[in-house]
């Protein structure tokens, strides 16, 4: 295994999309950032040098980082922000990851801007389970917002109502030319007729699951979240903030120009179908079209077109590629997801019944700590967190009931942590419900995969559900989108000692509180306990 080293320089530099300038936090001036290749196995050293003027941290999403979340890069959950001025030498080393992750800022809404993919190859001795394509292309999906986005973060906190949604999405950066201002800079992808090329396509968007599509051509999965997927062909894809999904397309239409899109999926509310476009060009002699063909798409509310997509997926599940799912559990935990309402003095929220929006799990807002849970843990601090994250909900009802009683949605605050057991057998269920209305929810674990088990709309069921499990091929995510008014659910080991985020990756229901920490005791054996910070971890 190599070792590759980065240096990765937060400022703030100028860039212009559909019209509009504005001066933004960049690593290396770049936006996306900068991309990290390495291959299966290496250790990965980036030195993060804050020459900005805000705090910042870096998160190297589905990365596991065995024994070692002190690099993990959630603001205080494992680490205090990295201030101006100040610098932090993150040591990411890679195990079994192998495929496409990307890695992003972790501190307030800071990952709009500071984000790039993280590509990692087979060992130089290995081969790809499928054939080598003839290309392979990050696409990164984001989204461009006129005003600052602090400020957006900072306002919509205030006023306790939704925040604003983006003035457009990105592909590698780019609108596209179906926005004004952007027809020059639109991402354009030169294939040769008859060859694969294969698309690392990354959900970086704050508040959005994405459908993607390419005009006239089907796509094969081939793998999600860094782990192998058996071939699933597909002519859309559905795919949430945070998870990754590489795919494979043959150039094997007629030689001319067509529209790679990405398109908001929305299960609650209006949207109003704008299109982010990159273009696929054959190499050729042809008069190509005046506009390219645009791919249809579902409709952008349909969550059946959403978890159809996502309940496909399978894991290779070979003898190369083996799984190891949980059988036997020690911990089931059942999570509600809950948006919910707060009463405003004097009536004067943005929110529903002028209340203000809140999220929950199991009815706990998270309150991040001053201090980070981590070192909280590590130096046996106490009072900075509690250790009664409860398993339940506290109450039984119907969760996807539209019309509850406010009273029972009221969430408390808190700053509790669920603890495991090193090597615990551990199944989690989330459920949504439909407190101030339902709404997909992709859920992200830090320090582990899972596998996704099992899924449905409508209530989770004991007795059901849980017979109709997958334990044969279940797909190995980090990132699961929870159905509208359903359930999912995942399992996993808990091999990997340390404090661990488990949040929603739509931006404003983790700022709302849609998050919780995981803490894994150390094992017996030496080489089962966390490993200690390094010098440099920054300061509170
Ligand atoms: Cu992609 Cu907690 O992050
Ligand atoms: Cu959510």
């Amino acid at each position: 295994a190599a070792t590759r080293r980065y240096r990765f320089v937060l400022g703030n530099s100028n860039h212009s999309r559909m019209c509009t300038n504005k001066t933004m936090l960049t690593i290396n001036g770049q936006f996306p950032g900068p991309t990290i290749y390495a291959r299966r196995g290496d250790l990965v050293i980036v030195d993060v040098i804050n020459s900005a003027d805000h705090n910042i941290t870096i998160h190297w999403h589905g990365v596991k980082m065995p024994r070692y979340p002190w690099a993990d890069g959630p603001e205080f959950v494992t680490q205090c922000p990295i201030s101006p001025g100040t610098s932090f030498r993150q040591r990411v080393v890679l195990s079994d990851e192998e495929g496409t992750l990307w890695w992003h800022a972790h501190s307030e809404w800071y990952r709009n801007s500071v984000y790039g993919a993280f590509i990692i190859l087979p060992r130089r001795t290995e081969t790809y389970p499928f054939a080598k394509p003839h290309a392979e292309v990050p696409i990164l999906l984001g989204d461009w917002f006129h005003g600052d986005v602090q400020e957006i973060m900072e306002t919509f906190l205030a006023t306790g109502g939704d925040p604003e949604v983006s003035d457009g999405f990105l592909i590698n950066g780019q609108p596209g030319d179906l926005y004004p201002c952007s027809s020059q800079d639109t991402f354009k992808l030169r294939v040769e007729p008859g060859k694969t090329y294969m698309i690392r396509l990354v959900n970086a968007v704050m508040n959005n699951i994405m459908f993607f599509k390419i005009a006239n051509h089907n796509v094969t999965v081939v793998a999600t979240d860094a782990a192998y997927t058996k071939p699933l062909r597909s002519d859309y894809i559905a795919i949430s903030p945070g998870q990754t999904i590489d795919l494979l397309f043959v150039a094997n239409q007629p030689p001319s120009r067509y529209y790679m899109a990405a398109r908001v999926y929305s299960s609650g509310g209006d949207f109003d179908n704008t299109t982010t476009t990159g273009i696929i060009e054959y190499v050729g002699n042809y008069t190509p079209p005046a506009t390219p063909a645009l791919p249809s798409f579902p409709p952008f509310n349909s969550t059946a077109a959403s978890h159809n997509f996502t309940s496909q997926l399978r894991s290779l599940a070979n003898a190369k590629y083996p799984i190891d799912v949980p059988r036997n559990m020690s911990d089931i935990l059942f999570f509600t997801l809950s948006i919910n309402l707060r009463p405003c003095p004097n009536d004067s929220c943005a929110g529903p019944f002028a209340e203000r929006l809140m999220a929950s799990i199991n009815n706990i807002t998270l309150q991040l700590p001053k201090t980070d849970f981590l070192q909280a843990y590590y130096r046996r601090l106490s009072g900075v967190y509690t250790t009664d994250f409860p398993d339940n909900p506290g109450f039984v009802f119907n969760y996807t009931q539209t019309t509850i009683p406010r009273d029972l949605a009221r969430p408390q605050n808190g700053t509790a942590v669920n603890i495991l057991d090193f090597n615990a057998t551990v199944e989690l269920v989330f459920q949504g419900t439909n407190l101030a209305g339902g709404i997909d929810h992709p859920m992200h674990l830090h320090g582990y995969s899972f596998y996704v088990v099992g899924s449905g709309f409508g209530n989770f069921n004991r007795t059901r559900d849980p017979p109709n499990y997958n334990l044969v091929d279940p797909p190995l995510m980090e990132t699961i989108a929870v159905p509208e008014n359903g359930w999912t659910a995942i399992r996993f080991k808990a091999n990997n000692p340390g404090v661990w985020f488990m949040h929603c990756h739509f931006e404003r229901h983790v700022s709302w509180g849609m998050g919780m920490v995981f803490i894994v005791r150390d094992g017996p054996g030496a080489n089962e306990k966390m490993l200690p910070p390094p010098p440099d971890m920054p300061r509170c």
